[in-house]
């Protein structure tokens, strides 16, 4: 595989990832205003990887939670099809690890879909536990808390300490 480079977003990116987001099904596409927010005020926890021909081969959007600053969150994951099963969604999330680290956070959450099977076995395997803090409900074999994004929209809610 070609090297990567793993490296923070600059404000430009915006564009291409909006592209690559359409092939990330089933994550949601957003609005390009909500992409640009991302590679603009949010450049420390937001990472692209970068081919050496040019172009982006995948993306993490997060960003550090202002109410408890010791809580990063991760918006969005993203690997182009065609790079999947190469380490790059890893290299992306132990790249933005490594930033949140830095910035002394000691836990990382985010949520994902109970259908999105790729994306929980791939969580898992990055060692990110199921919060079972609050009421959830079984789909599938996945734990995902009740009405997370309102009724019927249940989600599975990842997180990892990191201290
Ligand atoms: C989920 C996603 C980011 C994974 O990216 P990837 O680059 O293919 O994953 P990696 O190659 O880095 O895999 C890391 C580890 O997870 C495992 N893994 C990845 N996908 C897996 C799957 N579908 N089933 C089982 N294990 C999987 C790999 O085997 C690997 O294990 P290893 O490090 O022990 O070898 C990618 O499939 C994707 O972009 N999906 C669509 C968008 C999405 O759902 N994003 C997440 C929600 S925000």
């Amino acid at each position: 595989m070609e090297s990567l480079k793993i490296r923070n977003t600059l404000e430009e990116d915006f564009v291409e990832i909006a592209e690559l987001a359409e092939n990330c099904s089933p994550m949601e596409t957003e609005r390009n205003s909500i992409y640009h927010i991302f590679t603009k005020f949010f450049k420390s926890t937001s990472l692209v990887a970068e081919l050496p021909s040019g172009g982006i081969g995948g993306f993490i959007l997060g960003f550090i939670s202002q109410e408890n600053p010791e809580e990063a969150y991760i918006h969005l994951l993203c690997v182009d099809p065609k790079m999947r099963g190469k380490h790059v969604g890893r290299k992306l999330v132990e790249k933005f690890i490594d930033e949140v680290t830095l910035r002394e956070c000691k836990k990382i959450c985010l949520i994902t879909k109970p259908i999105n099977w790729n994306s929980i076995s791939f969580y898992k395997k990055l060692g990110f536990l199921e919060d079972k803090s609050q009421e959830t409900i079984n789909i599938l074999g996945v734990n995902a808390v009740k009405n997370y994004n309102g009724m019927g929209q249940h989600m599975v809610v990842f997180y990892k300490s990191i201290e």
